[in-house]
């Protein structure tokens, strides 16, 4: 069972603090250990969108420039936090929760570990953090992640937070992607929420 359930959110600084991490805004001099992450091609290739291309420093600065505005505009629940070692203040990964193209009703939770990192729970901690502030700060009910077929990391990691498997899309970003669902009422189950679900093993 993976042990979720502390979680603490400072809607000022946008700092959502678990067990272990330390979720918060992005700054500009993560660049390096962002390139880490979003620069690699184990992380890069499961990305949906992918990115237009390979990530230097430069690219990342950009990047995280557009990720920090974006921040800005959008206020709780939504946006892009730097997963952070909450006693080290190393950065691991990277979570968001932003609105699904086209239609933008539905919002997506995205989990990015630099590979080394990996192995830990901390992708699993940190959608589970974020799910829970959307759920308990914004009233929403439901949260989606989409991955590409073949994701089997991303698949374990969606179905640890209490993910269900709701179907394949080609709705999203023009790619083939399976769905799955996070409700409010299942975020904290310690298994998988619907384990007789039969998902594709493509
Ligand atoms: C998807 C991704 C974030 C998953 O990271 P991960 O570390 O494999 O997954 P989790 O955070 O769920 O951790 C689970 C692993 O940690 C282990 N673990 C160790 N301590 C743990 C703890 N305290 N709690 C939970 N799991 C723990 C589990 O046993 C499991 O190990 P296993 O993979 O050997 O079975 C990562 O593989 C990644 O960044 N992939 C590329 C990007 C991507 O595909 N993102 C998803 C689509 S946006």
């Amino acid at each position: 069972m993976v042990e979720h359930r502390h979680v603490d959110i400072d809607p000022v600084s946008r700092h959502i603090r678990t067990r272990r991490l330390l979720l918060r805004p992005w700054r500009l001099d993560d660049d390096i250990a962002a390139c880490a992450i979003y620069g690699v091609d184990e992380v890069a290739r499961w990305l949906c969108p992918a990115l237009p291309g390979p990530v230097d420093r430069g690219d990342m600065r950009r990047m995280l420039s557009a990720w920090m505005a974006e921040r800005d505009a959008a206020g709780l629940p939504l946006g892009r936090w730097a997963i952070t070692d909450k006693r080290s203040g190393q950065v691991l990964g990277g979570v968001a929760l932003l609105p699904l193209p086209p239609g933008c009703s539905d919002l997506e939770i995205g989990w990015q570990i630099a590979p080394a990192m990996w192995g830990h729970g901390y992708g699993a901690e940190a959608g589970h953090a974020v799910a829970h502030q959307a759920f308990e700060n914004a009233g929403l009910s439901e949260v989606f992640a989409v991955v590409r077929p073949d994701n089997r990391r991303a698949v374990a990691t969606a179905r640890r937070v209490g993910m269900e498997w709701v179907g394949e899309t080609t709705k999203y970003y023009g790619l083939s992607l399976h769905v799955y669902r996070l409700r409010k009422a299942d975020l904290d189950l310690p298994e998988p929420a619907c384990a007789d679900v039969t998902e594709p093993t493509t």
